[in-house]
Formats: structure tokens, sequence, C-alpha cells
């Protein structure tokens, strides 16, 4: 469970250009949950989820997921339990390096510093049953260097690398805002069957409405820093993708 108190980002404080990022945001977000945040350029959807990863420090406020208060979590923990996927699909892995020693690197970054680990037999077969299941074929090309994939399928390597070692929530910023559509889909896919799969809690910004409404349990707006629509999708509220549309469009 994620909990979110008086959270508040402030930019340049006290300069000319003062911006209040995030601005007072509560928010509880359960286990499990699919998470869709939207709202116009600036309106604090990034810094919210930097606050959240711990990647940002917040101005006031607390952000805490299973009751341990991010900020104080040491970096291998942090990184650990949240899985980020950026908008670029070249950012998080080596292009240069196999399939299999990108995981391997995965691996080690969510390991407590001086603790090694090497490519075992185990590690292998593990690492290469995860990507079986994503259906792509890839576990037959995991000595090929990640260079070698396409967009849509080094981010759904990304995902699963992120995902695989005790993660707890997933944050996914515009994952196929640079992909073309059929890799976007992909990505899409491979997310929320990894969500589900995986048992994480997740949170998704996009502007695409339609993959809002199709993914999302819950979807939430975000205007000047501050939350101004929270939409629960489970409630039986008979939400239609055109009232999405209405409401967001
Ligand atoms: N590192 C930063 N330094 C100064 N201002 C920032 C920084 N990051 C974001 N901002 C400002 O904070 C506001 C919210 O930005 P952001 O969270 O990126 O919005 P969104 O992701 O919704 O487009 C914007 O006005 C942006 O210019
Ligand atoms: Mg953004």
């Amino acid at each position: 469970m994620i909990n979110i108190t008086n959270l508040h980002k402030i930019y340049n404080k006290g300069k000319a250009n003062e911006v209040n990022a995030v601005n007072g945001i509560n928010l509880t977000i359960n286990t499990g949950e699919f998470v869709v945040i939207i709202g116009s350029n600036g309106s604090g959807k990034t810094t919210l989820l930097n606050l959240i990863a711990g990647s940002v420090l917040p101005s006031s406020g607390t952000v805490s997921i299973d009751k341990e208060e991010v900020t104080k979590l040491p970096d291998y923990k942090r990184s650990k339990w949240i899985a980020r996927v950026f908008q670029n699909p070249l950012s998080g892995t080596a292009s240069e390096l196999s399939i299999m020693d990108n995981f391997r690197l995965a691996a080690i970054r969510t390991k407590p510093k001086g603790l090694s680990i090497g490519i075992t037999e185990d590690f292998k077969k593990k690492v290469k049953e995860a990507i079986e299941t994503l259906g792509m074929g890839l576990e037959n090309k995991i000595e090929q260097p990640m260079g070698t994939l396409s967009g849509g399928q080094r981010q759904a390597l990304t995902l699963l690398m992120s995902v695989m070692d005790n993660c707890k929530v997933l944050l996914l910023d515009e994952p196929s805002a640079a992909l073309d559509p059929r890799s976007a889909e992909v990505v899409m896919q491979t997310a929320a069957k990894l969500a589900h799969d995986y048992k994480l809690t997740t949170i998704l910004i996009t502007h695409n409405l339609k993959d809002a409404y199709n993914y999302g349990t819950r979807i939430i707006q975000m205007s000047e820093g501050r939350i101004i629509k929270d939409i629960d999708k489970t409630s039986g509220s008979h939400l239609k993708q055109r009232d999405l549309y209405e409401w967001f469009g």
C-alpha cells in the first residue's frame, strides 16, 4: 500500500520562478491497484512519480510504501521495491551487453553493496523462464546484444528486469510515448501482465485515454500540482470509455 500525506514539492523556493509542482496531495493506493494519472503538461505528474520513487525529495509531507517512509530507505532497498520505466526505450539497459548480462546487472542493482552475483545456471534458468512468459520468443536470444532488439522488445525486457526481484511498485511514465503504435501496445500489455503476475501496485502516466480505460482500475486527474478527479473504475460505477473522453478529452 502506498500512503501519501500532505505532499508538497516546491522548485526554486523563494525565487521569481518558484513552482508548486506538487501542491498538497493526499492519496492512498491499495496493493494491486492499477492507477492511471492523466493531466496536462506541467501539472505535476512526473514530479509525483519521482517523489514516490524517492528520486526527488519532498519539500514537506511523506510517502510510505507498506508503512516504510520512502525517503528513509537505503538506495538498494528502494530500487528493489520500485520498478520504473521511462519514456525513452534506450534508458535502463546497456545496448552492447547481452540480454542475460543486462538481467545480471539489474539483479546486482538491488543487492546491498558488496554482495556479488554471478551468472549461475539457476539464475539463467530463472531469467529464461521469466522471458518465456512474455511470449515474444526472446528466450532463445539471451546471448544477443540488447541493442539488436526493437524498442518494444527492449521496453518489455526492461519492465521484466525491474519487476523480477521482490518488486512492490511499478511506475510507468508515458512508457509508450516514444514508440510506434505496435510496440506501444506490446509494452502496455506486458506492463499489465507483469502487474498482474507479480501482484504489483502500478501507477501509469499517460495521455492515451484508451490505455487509461483499458488498463486502469482507478483514474486520477492532476492539475496545477493537485488531484482534481479520482475515479474508481471497479466500484460498479459503469464507467464507459465515452464518459472518459467527455471528462478528460
Ligand atoms: N527539476 C525541476 N526544476 C524546476 N522546475 C521543475 C523541475 N521539474 C519540474 N519542474 C516544474 O514543475 C512543474 C511540474 O512538472 P512535471 O512534474 O514534469 O509535470 P508533468 O509531468 O505533469 O508534465 C512544471 O511547471 C515544471 O516546469
Ligand atoms: Mg511528465
